[in-house]
């Protein structure tokens, strides 16, 4: 095979597309990154240096001289990171200065998964295979809420929902790379389904798409 093989998976918040990537990664042998954790990068050093993520010039700055180094280190799984990268996330300098980095990080062989809100659209509209990730908000509020009870006691479902729904609203509606499926892309709503059944399902449609190319 001599074309890097990248599959794109973009979904809202919780939908699973980070454990659907990681699976299939693991599974064809391919490098992954969960780009949203580039943004979360840049909203943490904002939120650590003082920064107000509106702030467009301050943003791009800390984008352009984004190290990917960081993601290890910091916390980024945070609400407040998470709220602050989808207002960092708006800036069409930022998403430029990252641009790059994600599409090198894909082109390298023997390719890649890359799971985040543009990548079937923007980042690698030519990947070999889109998918669209998606839930309820109901379930991946109920997702999220169990994860974030794990570490903190005042968490509540009801909170944890109306953030989530404000986060897809800002997402979707945004001038920006707005998160919405890729004309072909493969859609799958994992409300009702397991792990296991979301990624028999991929593995099933990636299969085909790859016999079809060779
Ligand atoms: O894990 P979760 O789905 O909650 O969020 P994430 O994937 O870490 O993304 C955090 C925020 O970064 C999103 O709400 C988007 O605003 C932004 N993002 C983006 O704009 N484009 C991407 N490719 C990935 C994330
Ligand atoms: O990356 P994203 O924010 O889209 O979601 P995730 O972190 O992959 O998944 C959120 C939670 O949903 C995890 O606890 C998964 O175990 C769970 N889940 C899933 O990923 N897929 C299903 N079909 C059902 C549950």
């Amino acid at each position: 095979m001599s074309e890097p093989l990248i599959i794109a998976i973009d979904g809202p918040a919780a939908s699973g597309k980070g454990t659907l990537s990681r699976r299939l990664a693991s599974f064809y042998g391919l490098r992954h990154l969960d780009t949203g954790t580039l943004y979360r990068g840049v909203a943490w050093i904002m939120l650590r240096d003082g920064f107000e993520p509106r702030d467009e010039a301050a943003a791009v700055k800390v984008a352009r001289a984004f190290d990917p180094e960081i993601l290890g280190s910091a916390d980024l799984r945070t609400p407040a990171v998470g709220r602050s990268a989808s207002l960092v996330a708006v800036h069409e300098g930022v998403r430029k200065a990252l641009f790059d980095f994600q599409r090198s990080f894909g082109l390298q062989k023997p390719g890649a998964v890359l799971d985040g809100r543009d990548i079937g659209t923007v980042i690698f509209p030519d990947a070999t295979v889109k998918f669209f990730i998606t839930a309820s908000p109901e379930e991946r509020a109920q997702r999220r809420y169990l994860e974030l009870r794990a570490s903190d006691e005042g968490v509540t479902y009801e909170g944890t929902l109306a953030e989530l729904k404000r986060r897809d609203e800002r997402d979707q509606s945004r001038e920006e790379a707005p998160l919405k499926p890729a004309a072909e892309a493969e859609i799958i709503d994992t409300s009702k389904l397991t792990p296991d059944e979301v990624m028999a399902r991929a593995v099933r449609i990636i299969d085909n798409v790859v016999r079809g190319r060779t």
